[in-house]
């Protein structure tokens, strides 16, 4: 950042509101955002966090419909919840307000109004996709079929998630319905379109040649678009639901959910600062800041400044658009339809007080330049061997010392020396790249940079040894556990944009510190007198049962997909019942079950086919079954299958068994007892 600005202008995506929020939205947007907004507020520079939900468009309508009720029951419900699962998280919106009020749907009106009056859009009539079943048009996720580009199916109309191309619905092949399933129609309708090949050359000024400082995640997703060439945009729809287009002759229309959802920036400004929003809009010592995820690039760096462009009015465009690449769960991306994610609601109410934890994790592995894995075990190793080892134990023997020794009383200090001038040398150093990191969107490295703070002290600990030196030299002491003071109140104003609430709890301890950034690294934050609070342990280790719980959790959910996308075999040949006949079928008891030695697959049964002989039989089940939990139980074999020679055991039929959509195997049995050797027919 060269120029001073004023004052900064912090946006984050507004979620839709047709779920809760998970770790991926956490991961993208919001904790990186907050730490960013907290930063600049303890470097007393003013800032303005936005947030808000996005209440309109296809997701919301179809999920009301799939529940049957209103669109305004789902975004309701996911606006109160997604609110205050922000709020428990500690993410420090200045307003978290929505796209369905009346400020919203009034300045998102007027936007549109003043851009048709100015002759901004092009109007054009063109054939649409149609459900003539439903009776109306089939808008983006209305619609789904085959990727054009990359032959996905279940592409949507306004997306292919496989290959992230922005389509159009015309452009699907082979489309359906998702409402009814109906084979679409093409039916001529009117619409309004932003021409944005008419801002291209402005947007390349700017972006191509204004902000080469960018991620290159970002500059390269501009690029790529520009150099496709731009084309006019369709802003209307036929829906019921959003803001209605606000001029004559647009019945039964209302705006592009992507119109409307980046103007609800400026309204939700407007609502928090109804007398001051407009500086905080066009005042060019503004500098306003998107958070986003990558899938949202092109709207924030080409659709909506084209836009703000086209209004004018002195409307200022962002510095800068901080958009991370996505988050995966445990290898798999993760994905609100099938209910793969950790949902933030759930896991606050799985782990409570334990916010910072989340964020913790979420930024030391942040999907910041490429997409990135949540596992448990991370999870778990992450807060077990940092916050607890290395975090928590060094604030907690500072306390623990500093009472032993003082009576809680921070200790006078002497003379520094080389060890005390050392830590107090690499503070400065941590304090600059830490800050650097921070104002360059570096979130990942400026949180090693801050834990650096608590190693340091650990270090610094470990080497002078106040334990042993309180035998030989107590006056040196009060020196060491004067600076550890201090390294405890860094540490607390370091963490508190990453981990604000153990911030507070550790400004607590240290007698009520308020913490400010230009405070770091100095050696007189906590005076010596100040009264310590007791000994807290900040962090606690997560041990594997909670884990564990939440990997069954995920199990049970990848079984469930599994069986709910199973596609059956294609059926086998027709055969007569003469066919049929030739097979005999029966039912017997397991007597005796083994596993066959060096076979990892194969087991061998006895079972009382109701002959005194009995009978031996192979079955490949062994991954799938313990020997000892079959003996006793019925299965169906097929008696006269020709005897055969399976490593080394006669196996005198077959064990009848289905795969199951998760791969597991289930062996068939009678719903109620049957006497062995019985016939099934
Ligand atoms: O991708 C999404 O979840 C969108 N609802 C983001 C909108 S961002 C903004 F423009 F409002
Ligand atoms: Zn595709």
């Amino acid at each position: 950042m060269t120029k001073e600005y004023k004052r900064t202008l912090i946006t984050t995506a507004l979620p839709y509101t047709n779920g809760p929020v998970h770790i991926g939205h956490l991961a993208g947007v919001y904790v990186p955002a907050d730490i960013y907004a907290r930063y600049l507020r303890l470097c007393g520079r003013p800032v303005t966090l936005i947030g808000g939900s996005d209440e309109h468009g296809v997701p919301i309508t179809l999920k009301a419909r799939k529940e049957g009720v209103t669109p305004q029951d789902i975004v309701d419900r996911y606006h109160a919840l997604i609110k205050k699962s922000f709020e428990d998280l500690g993410i420090s919106f200045d307003i978290y307000s929505r796209t369905t009020s009346d400020i919203h749907h009034d300045t998102a009106s007027e936007f549109f109004r003043r851009l048709y009056e100015k002759g901004e859009f092009i109007e054009k009539s063109s054939e649409q996709l149609y459900d003539p079943e439903a009776g109306q048009f089939l808008a983006d996720r209305y619609v789904t079929g085959e990727c054009p580009h990359c032959h996905h199916q279940g592409a949507y109309g306004d997306q292919c998630e496989a290959c992230g191309t922005s389509l159009n619905a015309t452009d699907l092949i082979e489309p359906r319905s998702a409402i009814t399933g109906a084979v679409p129609v093409l039916k001529e309708t009117k619409h309004w379109y932003l021409p944005l090949d008419k801002w291209e050359p402005a947007l390349r000024q700017w972006i191509l040649e204004g902000h080469k400082e960018w991620k290159t995640n970002v500059y390269g997703q501009c690029k790529s678009w520009l150099d496709m060439g731009l084309q006019p945009r369709a802003v209307s729809r036929d829906l019921s639901w959003g803001v209605p287009v606000p001029v004559e002759g647009a019945e039964g229309k209302v705006l592009y959910v992507w119109f409307d959802a980046p103007i609800g920036y400026i309204s939700n400004t407007k609502e928090l600062l109804p007398d001051s929003w407009e500086t905080w809009w066009k005042d060019p010592d503004t500098r306003i800041i998107n958070f986003i995820g990558k899938d949202n690039i092109v709207f924030h760096c080409i659709v909506f400044p084209a836009m703000l462009m086209a209004y004018g009015d002195g409307f200022q465009l962002p510095d800068n658009v901080p958009a991370n690449e996505f988050l995966n769960l445990e290898g798999d991306k993760i994905s609100t339809s099938r209910n793969w994610a950790v949902w933030l609601h759930e896991y606050l109410a799985d782990f409570p007080g334990k916010q910072d934890v989340l964020r913790y994790v979420l930024t030391a592995n942040a999907p910041e330049t490429k997409d990135n894995d949540f596992t448990w075990r991370d999870f778990q190793a992450r807060n077990n061997n940092e916050l607890v080892a290395i975090l928590g134990n060094f604030v907690n023997r500072v306390v623990v010392l500093t009472h032993k020794y003082y009576g809680g009383e921070v200790p006078e200090p002497g003379t520094f020396e080389q060890p005390d001038l050392d830590a107090i040398a690499e503070m400065e150093q941590l304090k600059a790249s830490l800050t650097e990191n921070l104002e360059t969107f570096h979130f990942r490295e400026a949180l090693k940079d801050a834990m650096g703070f608590a190693r340091l002290g650990n270090k610094y600990l470990q080497d002078c040894e106040p334990w042993k030196t309180v035998k030989t030299d107590p006056e040196r002491v009060k020196t060491i556990l004067y600076v550890c003071a201090q390294l405890c109140a860094s540490i607390d104003i370091v963490m508190e944009p990453f981990m604000p609430f153990m911030s507070e709890r550790l400004s607590a301890i240290l007698g009520g510190l308020k913490p400010e950034w230009s405070m770091i690294g100095r050696t007189d934050i906590v005076p010596a007198g100040t009264k310590l609070g007791q000994p807290e342990l900040l962090f606690e280790k997560i041990d594997d049962e909670a884990i564990k719980a939440q990997t069954d959790r995920l199990e049970e959910i990848k079984r469930q997909n599994a069986i709910s996308s199973f596609k059956p075999e294609v059926q086998l040949p027709e055969i007569t019942i003469d066919d049929f006949a030739k097979v005999d079928l029966r039912i017997g008891t397991v007597l005796e079950c083994e596993a066959v030695p060096k076979a990892k697959k194969l087991l061998r049964f006895v079972i009382d086919d109701g002959t005194p002989g009995h009978r031996v039989i192979v079955s490949g089940i062994a991954e799938h079954y313990k020997p000892q939990d079959l003996v006793g139980r019925q299965v169906l074999f097929v008696a006269n299958l020709a005897p055969a020679k399976i490593r080394g055991v006669v196996s005198q039929g077959m064990i009848l068994s289905a795969l199951n959509a998760d791969g597991s195997i289930v062996v068939a049995a009678p719903s109620a007892p049957v006497a062995p050797g019985a016939q099934v027919k």
